[in-house]
């Protein structure tokens, strides 16, 4: 990229944020079960927005995490106790960030602009965004809602190239989902995939990443080489 450095947009969940955290007050409720509770709510969470995606039956994500709470606690033969769904509703505002995200940000050239591209509802990941003390660099939130479908559809990621007036080639895109990967190689972005020590590898349904770093302290090695 000459002249202007170029955008770097992120993915927010599993990329700049833990929803792992919350398999914390998941295990306070659910002794021995939170950590897979905490997995099969986020995997039900994804497929319900693939599924409404495809369904045409668009409902925020706030709703979708509620719902897919609930479906994980029932599948598990589980009765929720009360509260529980707003407490991690509200700990959903709050997610910590990973603790390479703030140091890998800081590598990055202040004049380089920084957006989060996400299936969130923008209030609730603006919040969790302002609760990590990131709102300061990163001041743009591109969610979903603006389109009312999710990710992969090439609706979502063509958000990032309207809002900076740029064609896909010319911004990153730096997810920890190898799905969402994909989907925005797909639609022409470039992109950077994390791994956080996942195994699982590129999705093979979309073309690969243009580079891959275990995690955020290697971004700026990618992103001002090139
Ligand atoms: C997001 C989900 C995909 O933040 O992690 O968009």
């Amino acid at each position: 990229m000459t002249g202007e450095r170029a955008p770097v947009v992120f993915d927010a969940y599993g990329t700049l944020f833990d929803p792992a955290a919350l398999a914390e007050p998941l295990e306070r409720a659910f002794p021995g079960r939170g950590a897979a509770l905490a997995v099969a709510w986020r995997a039900t969470q994804l497929r319900h927005t693939w599924l409404r995606s495809l369904m045409g039956a668009y409902v925020d994500f706030d709703t979708i995490t509620a719902q897919a709470l609930a479906q994980t606690v029932r599948e598990a033969g589980l009765v929720e106790p009360r509260e529980l769904t707003s407490d991690l509703l509200a700990r959903y505002r709050v997610l910590p960030a990973y603790p390479d995200v703030a140091p890998g940000l800081a590598s990055l050239p202040p004049e380089q602009p920084l957006a989060i591209l996400t299936n969130g509802r923008g209030a609730t990941v603006a919040a969790t965004v302002a609760a990590a003390g990131l709102s300061g660099r990163i001041p743009v939130v591109l969610s979903v809602e603006s389109v009312r479908v999710y990710k992969p559809s090439p609706s979502v990621y063509a958000l990032a190239s309207d809002h900076f007036g740029l064609p896909p080639a010319g911004i990153w895109f730096v997810s920890g989902n190898a799905w969402d990967c994909a989907g925005a190689a797909a639609s022409g972005l470039r992109v950077i995939r994390v791994t956080r020590g996942a195994s699982n590898g590129s999705e093979a349904v979309g073309p690969d990443p243009s580079a891959t770093i275990p995690d955020l302290a290697r971004l700026a090695s990618v992103v001002l080489d090139r």
